[in-house]
């Protein structure tokens, strides 16, 4: 039997909106990933995908049910607790990569480590490595607006895995990319998920993309369905 790394359990969520009233997005939504899991979950525009996983990682509070992360439930932690698994449990790459403008590409992969409190050394060092291994070692110095969109992707890829988190949230990472570039991407974060054997959830709408993945969640009406790779 495989490591359970992510449990949700019952997973409801409904929004209250002044305009339409109550939002039912999803409702009762029971799955397990295990170590190594790289799932591609999609979904039409607005069936809950990006809700599920701002939920899975703590980024927002279900209705009701539960989100347990290595066995712990994340809505019994204390805030100081919960920020502290969230930088070093849970990694997340977003549609726009998130970065901080004001700082290099190699610092913005540091920071995640910095804040945990590792040494500016040995942060440095694991920082060019992943850049290095995201084909970036000749733009460590530059800053966000002087990558390209795929490049500072990659950067924020980078960032995901610096504290080698048991979990990877993406949300539609490649959303932004031309084709050939949301490949790459997709390719490159698959080998590194591999290769560390990381558990990585990725919402996508490209079809040909999930497909790459070893399994595939499909979220519709409110319901989340396994469906075959
Ligand atoms: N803060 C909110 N208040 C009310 N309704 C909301 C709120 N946030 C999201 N919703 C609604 O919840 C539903 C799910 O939204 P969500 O962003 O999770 O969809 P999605 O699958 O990620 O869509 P997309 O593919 O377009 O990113 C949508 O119908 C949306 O209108
Ligand atoms: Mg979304």
């Amino acid at each position: 039997m495989k490591e359970v790394i992510l449990e949700s359990v019952n997973l409801s969520k409904e929004y209250m909106s002044t305009g339409t009233g109550v939002v039912r997005v999803f409702h009762n939504i029971s799955f397990a990933l295990t170590r190594g899991d790289i799932v591609a979950l999609t979904g039409a525009s607005g069936s809950g995908k990006s809700t599920l996983l701002n939920i899975l990682g703590s980024l927002d509070k279900p209705t009701s049910g539960k989100v347990l992360l290595e066995n712990e439930a994340l809505n019994e932690l204390s805030p100081e607790k919960l920020s502290q698994m969230r930088n070093k449990k849970i990694g997340f790459i977003f549609q726009f990569h998130h970065l901080l403008p004001e700082f290099t590409a190699l610092e913005n992969v540091m920071m995640p480590a910095l804040i945990a409190g590792t040494s500016d050394s040995a942060s440095s060092r694991r920082a060019e490595e992943l850049l290095t291994e995201v084909g970036l070692a000749e733009r460590m110095k530059h800053k966000p607006s002087e990558l390209s969109g795929g490049e500072a992707q990659r950067v924020a890829v980078a960032r995901a895995f610096m504290m080698q988190p048991s979990l990877i949230l993406a949300d539609e990472p490649t959303g932004n990319l031309d084709e050939i570039n949301s490949m790459k991407l997709f390719d490159m974060m698959l080998t590194l998920a591999q290769r560390y054997e990381q558990t990585f959830l990725i919402a996508t709408h490209n079809i040909e993309l999930a497909k790459r993945a070893t399994r595939h969640m499909h979220l519709e009406k409110g319901v989340l369905s396994e469906a075959g790779t």
